[in-house]
């Protein structure tokens, strides 16, 4: 006679479907890793010197646009604004991305080493490390210098990527990914703007979107979970 009953079966049956989910969504992202990844020093032209009249960031996304102070700037200082905020923007991600690939370390600490779950979280760091790399080369190359984030949001991020719980974390990654994404599709595809700064964005809206799946399929999973403060906890923020 088996020493299990229906209920363990169900217990385990019930424990195991999500397992085998992450194993197969980290398995795919994993193939598309391989197939769609990118070197941004070799894939795009550095030395290819920026183009007069071009903008940086779209003119609809620049904080000023539409308003009366707009209307009284030159084209050259709205393009020279367009070129501030972009480094902006960039310093920004690599703000969020060095956060976030301390998060994923922290997430796979614990984890089976062999999983794809896990190997698929490390090519997650891996493209963020080329991601920050790329958005300072950019700021670096457009000579604004870099914007840091205000010393108290600095701080309480120490704070948060050091105790964050799990389903916070990717809550907090979809948050960021998804804004900066959204802005990013806008770009790419922009004629106006210059060549580097839509390869910058194009290459990131690729490997980003699986980023976003990543983390949108794993907070799902662990919400169900989750205990009951936590999941309030998260929602909170
Ligand atoms: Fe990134
Ligand atoms: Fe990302």
């Amino acid at each position: 006679m088996s020493p299990f009953t229906e209920p363990d079966f169900t217990r385990l049956r019930d424990a195991l479907g999500p397992l085998r989910d992450r194993e197969r969504l980290a398995e795919r992202l994993l193939e598309a890793s391989r197939k769609h990844s990118y070197d941004p020093d070799t894939e795009l032209d550095w030395d290819a010197p920026f183009e007069p009249g071009k903008w940086y960031w779209p003119p609809e996304l620049v904080s000023l646009y539409g308003t009366p102070l707009w209307s009284r700037m030159s084209e050259e200082q709205r393009i020279d604004l367009s070129r501030h905020e972009a480094a902006s923007l960039a310093s920004l991600g690599v703000w969020f991305e060095v956060i976030l690939m301390q998060l994923l370390v922290r997430h796979v600490y614990d984890k089976p080493l062999t999983s794809h779950h896990v190997g698929y979280a490390l090519t997650e760091i891996a493209d963020e490390c080329r991601h920050s790399m790329m958005f300072a080369r950019l700021i670096r190359k457009s000579g604004t210098g870099e914007y840091p984030v205000p010393r108290v949001y600095h701080n309480l991020a120490r704070v948060l990527k050091t105790v964050s719980t799990t389903p916070g974390s990717f809550a907090a990654t979809l948050l960021g990914e998804e804004i900066l994404d959204w802005m990013q599709r806008l770009t790419f595809p922009d004629e106006r703007i210059q060549p580097l700064v839509r390869g910058v964005t194009r290459i990131h809206v690729v490997e980003e979107a699986r980023h976003v799946r990543y983390a949108r399929e794993e907070l799902r999973r662990q919400m169900v979970t989750a205990p009951r403060w936590e999941r309030e906890f998260t929602r909170l923020s």
